[in-house]
């Protein structure tokens, strides 16, 4: 026997046991005869004592950081105790040891805070992962793994494990593909979810499925995503969209208690994805505090109204407002009091490629009622006002304007908007607050093909009225710069994202089930007849069996326990991640494969 305790167990109570313990060497204190030792596993820390009798041992078996070592002895009270660590009450009196292993010098310290670079770390990861950072991470993955598992459990559904191997399901990224040798010239694609077999288990009358789930998409990477990541990924058959937001903001309540003790009781709110553009510019709002978007673009142009003055603004020979196709505002809470420092730097801030924007416009609205702008030679102190007003500005703010493009000054405004809340301490990592955003658009506009494509995903269902407007009108998208007025483009779907603190943790819809309403929706995205039924024909011919109605959701199980664990990166929650180029550095894979491995495969390379 190794060990009859781990290193984190033993207390004050346990002294004079005698007990063996096995770990690894944390560090090693010469104190002239007496030598001193924390060995380290993966439940804590205990700290060994070798006496004067084990000094020869010690000198002809010299101990180093990270050896292997299994010690017998006894427990004893330390004289000098540590607060800091559970069992820092007491210590082991050795009487034998064992070295089960060396080891060399770790390229970095196993500790906490240590010396490694990001890629030294990655590249010898198995070490980084026995810091106590990373394993607090996986500890609490799989403590959210549990949780999630429990909760499924108890509602009756069933953990179904979905092939790898497969045909293209489109998630919106690109294929992983897979070459069979089998099959010479063909081959598989990587899942970028269950999506298709999920409905197909529906049909077969398995009206709750769940699988945490590897899922792999070709896109670009960023920290909160990677090539391949992990999905709670789950279907209902029977339900409204209604059941599938009450059992699934469930889940999300059900991994708060047991994973953090919060006990999130109130309805998780929601909002329509037309409103969260509106009001915040974005489809994944985070609504932990206000500073609400205002749009000012009519009390800027001409001829333009102040609602709430009702005073007339005509346009005021400022370029960049008279003639932008939109301007948005927020009012930042007390910061009318920036310095000229601090608003040009944040003017710098929005003209940063990342945000790029032209400029940055402000409007102080002073605790003593004056208005100060630094565009005060375009307009009146009144006009500052009406505009302050309207963008819902109270004495000490600082009115923030962007204008442009509408894309981009929304998409600027609405970080912009982020980074005032984190500067202003509005985004606290220990508050949580759920949001559904709800009746997402079914179709969007693909400029370079002039086509229409799914905004979530083909099988989602659009909204019960919209289903006429679908069927009733060609999809043919005559004129690129009116696609706007196309019926299509107001077609909402049955469709849900959860945001979490801002982040989209899970997104979802109602399906379709009926095989002439899929095959409309395939002929919709531009896929003829031949295209679907080669594509889709398992899933069309499925349909035609008795498909129940049914909805689903899949969680981004990365992002949530990143969110949980208060990091901004999911792959401090990846045992083994990638980085940012999609490389192992630790296996370096991607890499080439053998000529024969080409031979078999009857494939040959054709870089270019
Ligand atoms: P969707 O594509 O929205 O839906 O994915 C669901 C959730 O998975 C997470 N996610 C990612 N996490 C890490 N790295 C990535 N590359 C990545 N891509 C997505 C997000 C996202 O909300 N089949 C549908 C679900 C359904 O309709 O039931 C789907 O996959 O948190």
């Amino acid at each position: 026997m190794y060990r009859t305790h781990t290193c984190g167990e033993l207390r004050i109570g346990q002294v004079n046991d005698v007990v063996s313990l096995a770990g690894w060497v944390q560090t090693v204190r010469k104190f002239g005869a007496i030598t001193f030792v924390d060995l380290r596993d993966r439940y804590g820390i205990t700290q060994l004592l070798f006496g004067e009798d084990l000094n020869g041992a010690l000198d002809a078996n010299p101990l180093g950081r990270e050896f292997v070592l299994q010690i017998k002895g006894k427990v004893q009270e330390r004289s000098s105790k540590n607060a800091n660590i559970p069992t820092g009450e007491i210590e082991i009196n050795v009487n034998d040891f064992v070295i089960l292993n060396k080891s060399a010098v770790p390229p970095f310290t196993i500790q906490d805070d240590t010396d490694g670079g990001d890629d030294l770390r990655m590249k010898y990861r198995y070490l980084d992962l026995r810091r106590n950072a990373v394993k607090k991470n996986l500890e609490l993955r799989y403590a959210v793994n549990r949780s999630a598992r429990n909760y499924l459990h108890e509602n009756n559904f069933m953990d179904i494990e979905t092939p790898f191997l497969i045909k293209s399901t489109p998630e919106g990224a690109r294929d992983f593909v897979v070459p069979s040798r089998m099959n010479p010239g063909q081959f598989y694609a990587l899942p970028q979810s269950p999506q298709t077999f999920k409905q197909l288990l529906m049909v077969s009358g398995y009206d709750r499925y769940y699988q945490i789930v590897k899922c792999f998409r070709d896109e670009d990477l960023r920290a909160d995503r990677q090539p391949e990541f992990t999905q709670i990924d789950c279907e209902m058959a029977f339900v409204e969209q209604e059941d599938i937001l009450n059992m699934f903001e469930g889940l999300v309540k059900r991994v708060f208690k047991d994973v953090k003790n919060i006990d999130y009781t109130e309805q998780v709110e929601r909002m329509t994805w037309e409103d969260a553009m509106w009001q915040f510019g974005n489809d994944k709002p985070d609504i932990r505090f206000g500073m609400n978007l205002s749009n000012l673009k009519s009390a800027f142009s001409n001829g333009g109204k102040i609602t709430s003055t009702g005073e007339l603004i005509n346009g005021a020979g400022f370029g960049v407002f008279d003639n932008a196709e939109t301007v948005l505002a927020i009012a930042a809470p007390g910061c009318a009091e920036y310095t000229r420092k601090q608003t040009d730097e944040l003017t710098e801030w929005v003209k940063r490629p990342q945000i790029g924007m032209q400029g940055l416009v402000y409007i102080k609205c002073n605790a003593d009622g004056t208005y100060k702008s630094s565009v005060d030679k375009f307009y009146s102190e009144e006009k500052l006002k009406a505009i302050a007003d309207s963008a819902g500005a109270v004495a000490g703010d600082l009115v923030l304007i962007l204008a442009g493009r509408e894309e981009r000054t929304r998409k600027a405004i609405s970080d912009l908007r982020l980074e005032m809340g984190k500067r202003l301490g509005l985004r606290n990592a220990d508050e949580y607050k759920l949001l559904w955003v709800m009746d997402f658009p079914l179709f969007e506009y693909a400029e370079e093909d002039n086509r229409w494509v799914a905004r979530h995903h083909p099988f989602t269902s659009p909204k019960p009225d919209h289903i006429e407007v679908m069927i009733n009108n060609n999809p043919l998208i005559e004129n690129a710069d009116k696609y706007l007025e196309h019926p299509y483009s107001n077609i909402k779907a049955n469709a849900y994202d959860m945001v979490l603190n801002g982040n989209e943790i899970g997104g979802g819809s109602i399906r379709i089930y009926q095989r002439p309403l899929q095959e409309k929706m395939f002929a919709a995205l531009g896929m003829t007849e031949e295209e679907a039924l080669h594509k889709f024909g398992f899933l069309l011919g499925a349909f035609e069996y008795g498909a129940p109605p049914h909805g689903g959701i899949a969680f981004g199980f990365d992002r949530l326990c990143s969110i949980l664990g208060g990091s901004e990166s999911i792959r401090d929650f990846i045992a083994f991640p990638k980085n940012n180029s999609g490389r192992d550095v630790m296996l370096d894979a991607p890499s080439a494969i053998d000529d024969k491995q080409f031979d078999e495969l009857q494939i040959k390379l054709n870089l270019k």
